[in-house]
């Protein structure tokens, strides 16, 4: 037996449920320091329900260290066991402390004489055994026991190396092959389905979650056009997109050349493409020479502060070609491909697409018109398997808010919530603090929104202040 990396029936893990494990990581992170966080993908395994039946526990994982504890973050997204099933819903918060056992069937004959029942049991590929056992009545959540292997030695090995003298860059990253056993290769989950009781705000932030109807946005091995890409919020999207697993990026930006520092350090899966996204000649371009295209991510924009009679109307007219006339044409000619290949479009709105904004209300009269024609492109494409889904972020720290003096989302972060979002098929989704505070006003205070906007924003905006 080897000697164990970690205390034996000591924990040696907490771990939470989510629903958005990339985004819950870095929010994670923000908080506490914790981290780096390693994201397992679907690790494989075989598991038995209480009864000893087969059962599915499909989920992804990220692993950060957190002190002398490894902290796991869960998002479960499919399992038939319904016991563990029963057990899950109700566990909001903390869903399971872990420790290891040298003899793992012994550990769990106590667990069940101390009246905490198994409710599933499973092993990996590499063949390390685990099991989840019932002690909520006692303790309020789930243990998990399992065996000190040399795969699952090397994983805690790995993150806890990590988090020694980090200077808190990539806060979320993918697990690298950690040898022949550790984590295996990812494989399709069965088809995710929403997870009820989970808590209000939970549930509201990717709205409504899941179009029902058998598509799935997959971002592993599918080709991204990303427009806007060359910085800010585009740049972040296109780093997003390649830890989820995207084979190639096509990287949209007026001058390419402005890409070339990204893709030295990102790889040969970025290809720069000229695309101002105004431009007819562009357009027509790429949807030639990018026509294995599966998902858009229009993120090009353009936000023009001024009173609505103060801005003339040539900047105006600008605003619109940035903002919906040009993502529309785009959309127009990648629409056939994208109907072939069952692809998806997101759509990187902004809170000023649904609140008047007293800064920038140009910007947000364009953002209201893509965020209407963004809901009725995902009617119509729907049908043909195509995924829309808008993200409505708040304040984010890019050149475009450069002087925004209120607290503001890393890219990173709302990057990691749009696209999360967008693979769980979200028609919508407010992916930062603030955004998430709109969210609750448009949900609760419709007659403020209506009627006085800015006053709301602003008591909004000082309570964002205030922490
Ligand atoms: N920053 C925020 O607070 C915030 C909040 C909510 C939503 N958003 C949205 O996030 C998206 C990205 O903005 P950002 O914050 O990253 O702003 P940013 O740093 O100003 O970047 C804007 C990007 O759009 C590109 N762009 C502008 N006009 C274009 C055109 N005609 N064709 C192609 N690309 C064009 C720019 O390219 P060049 O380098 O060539 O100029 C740049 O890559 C926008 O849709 C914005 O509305 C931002």
């Amino acid at each position: 037996m080897l000697e164990a990396a970690v205390p034996v029936r000591g924990a040696a893990q907490l771990a939470y449920a989510v629903d958005d494990v990339r985004g819950a990581a870095l929010a994670w992170s923000g908080r506490t320091g914790a981290g780096p966080f390693f994201v397992r993908d679907h690790p494989p395994a075989v598991a038995q329900d209480a009864h000893g039946d087969a059962a599915v526990f499909c989920h992804t994982s990220a692993f950060g260290q957190w002190g002398s504890v490894q902290l796991e973050l869960v998002q479960v997204h499919a399992e038939t066991s319904a016991s563990l099933r029963e057990a899950l819903q109700a566990s909001a918060g903390l869903h399971h402390v872990a420790w290891f056992a040298d003899d793992l069937a012994a550990e769990q004959q106590r667990l069940v004489g101390l009246g905490w029942p198994r409710v599933m049991a499973a092993r990996t590929s590499s063949g390390s055994g685990y099991a989840f056992h019932d002690a909520r009545h006692d303790v309020g959540h789930l243990v998990e026991v399992y065996e000190p292997t040399e795969g699952l030695r090397r994983l805690y090995d790995h993150v806890a190396a990590a988090s020694r003298d980090w200077d808190g860059r990539n806060p979320v990253r993918p697990l690298p092959d950690l040898g022949p056993a550790g984590p295996s290769a990812e494989r399709p989950c069965p088809r995710p389905r929403p997870r009820p009781g989970r808590g209000r705000r939970a549930r509201s932030r990717t709205s409504p979650g899941g179009s029902g109807r058998g598509v799935r946005v997959q971002i592993t091995g599918r080709n991204v056009l990303v427009t806007g890409a060359n910085r800010g919020l585009g740049l972040a999207i296109v780093e997003a997109l390649l830890a989820r697993g995207a084979a190639t990026v096509y990287a949209g930006a007026r001058d390419p050349s402005t890409l070339d520092g990204a893709r030295d350090r990102l790889g040969d899966r970025v290809v720069a493409v000229r695309l101002d996204v105004t431009s007819h000649d562009d357009r027509t371009a790429v949807v030639a020479s990018c026509p294995d295209v599966d998902l858009v991510v229009s993120n090009a924009g353009l936000a023009p502060a001024g009173r609505v009679l103060d801005t003339d109307e040539a900047l105006v007219r600008e605003t619109f070609e940035v903002n919906v006339f040009g993502p529309l044409e785009l959309l127009r000619g990648l629409a056939p491909a994208l109907r072939v290949r069952s692809g998806g479009v997101l759509f990187i709105n902004s809170l000023t697409g649904l609140v008047v904004s007293r800064s920038s209300p140009v910007y947000g009269a364009s953002k209201a018109a893509q965020r209407m024609l963004a809901a009725a492109l995902r009617e119509q494409l729907l049908a043909d398997g195509v995924v829309v889904t808008t993200s409505h972020a708040g304040f984010v720290d890019t050149d475009m808010a450069k002087d925004v003096p209120y607290p503001k989302a890393s890219p990173e972060e709302v990057a990691e919530r749009s696209l999360a979002a967008w693979e769980a098929e979200a028609a919508v989704v407010f992916p930062d603090r603030f955004a998430e505070m709109v969210e609750d006003a448009l949900l609760t205070r419709m007659r403020e929104v209506l009627d006085e906007p800015q006053r709301l924003m602003t008591s909004l905006v000082s309570d964002l202040q205030r922490g």
